[in-house]
């Protein structure tokens, strides 16, 4: 094995990641797969035609169902990974909402009405979730005596959303803002993941957080003209007009859960062009 299987592969590693569908998630699943480790995809109602249309027939990609915000779902998907592949020994919580699916028009309009029941819903996934997926498959590692927890945050919440991006869609007659759940929620992961670090340190989990930026995915072009100009990295992309694409974010995800970062915990990796560095 050469020294950089050794630092950074995942042989042997039984990953979860939850949303596993969707942007981001499917291409960590597909790459952490490559990398080598057994990786068990957390959806609410996954079917066998999107899983095989996401990730084709890899062998060391599996489905589980389960709702990040149902706690009895997520023990019975652990007792399912367990029999299959053996404890966890790697999560990625990466589910999320942005603004939920049917959200009401308030939701994307001013503060003072942002309806309490989105604040809700989103909380519920992204805060909420993380919580339950550490207890759940955070304690499993606990009790082996090994684990990496990864929670994906957000440069919105690290910084708040800058509305001037959005601008385009105020002149075009919306009252358009980008609302506040999502951003308190993923600013709440930081310190989630600083307990857990505290808390399992003496069990040899290690809990760190990762910082994304915007994911390019054909917004609108007046949308990616604005965003372009607070990126200050610039990689010869117009494509991306910027952004990034979700492989950017594997290297960073890998690492974390690899030995190359074995006394990292209570960090976060921000993986953003430079946008929160201005
Ligand atoms: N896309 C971006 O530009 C961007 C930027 C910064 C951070 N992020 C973060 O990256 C992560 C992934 O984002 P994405 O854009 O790929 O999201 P996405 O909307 O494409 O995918 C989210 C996935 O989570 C699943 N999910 C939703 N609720 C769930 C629940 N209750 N239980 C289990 N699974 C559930 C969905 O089915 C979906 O497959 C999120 O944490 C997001 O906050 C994304």
């Amino acid at each position: 094995m050469s020294k950089a299987d050794t630092l950074f592969g995942l042989d042997g590693e039984v990953v979860v990641v939850t949303g596993g569908y969707g942007l981001i998630g499917s291409a960590l699943g597909k790459g952490l797969a490559e990398l080598g480790g057994k990786l068990a995809v957390i959806e609410p109602a996954p079917t066998e035609e999107k899983t095989r249309a996401v990730f084709g027939s890899a062998e060391n990609i599996a489905v589980f169902a389960a709702d990040v915000t149902k706690r009895d779902t997520l023990e019975a998907a652990l007792g399912d990974i367990k029999k299959r592949w053996g404890a966890p020994t790697g999560l990625v919580a990466n589910a999320a909402l942005d603004s939920p699916p049917g959200a009401p028009v308030e939701e994307n309009g001013p503060f003072e009405t942002y309806p309490e029941a989105s604040w809700d819903k989103v909380m519920d996934v992204n805060v909420k979730g993380v919580f339950l997926c550490a207890q759940v498959f955070g304690a499993a590692m606990a009790q082996a005596g090994r684990g990496s927890i990864v929670n994906v945050a957000s440069i919105y919440g690290t910084v708040s959303p800058d509305q001037s991006l959005y601008e385009y869609r105020r002149q075009r007659g919306e009252t358009f803002y980008k609302p506040v759940a999502y951003s308190a929620s993923k600013s709440a992961l930081y310190n989630l993941t600083r307990y857990l670090a505290v808390y399992w340190g003496p069990k040899n989990v290690r809990a760190n957080t990762v910082t994304f930026a915007g994911v390019f995915n054909n917004q609108d072009p007046r949308f990616l003209e604005a965003y372009a100009k607070k990126i200050p990295l610039r990689r010869g992309r117009p494509d991306l007009a910027n952004m990034a694409e979700a492989n950017d974010y594997l290297g960073a995800v890998a690492f974390l859960l690899s030995p190359a970062s074995g006394y990292m915990t209570g960090a976060d990796l921000c993986v953003d062009g430079g946008f929160t560095a201005i």
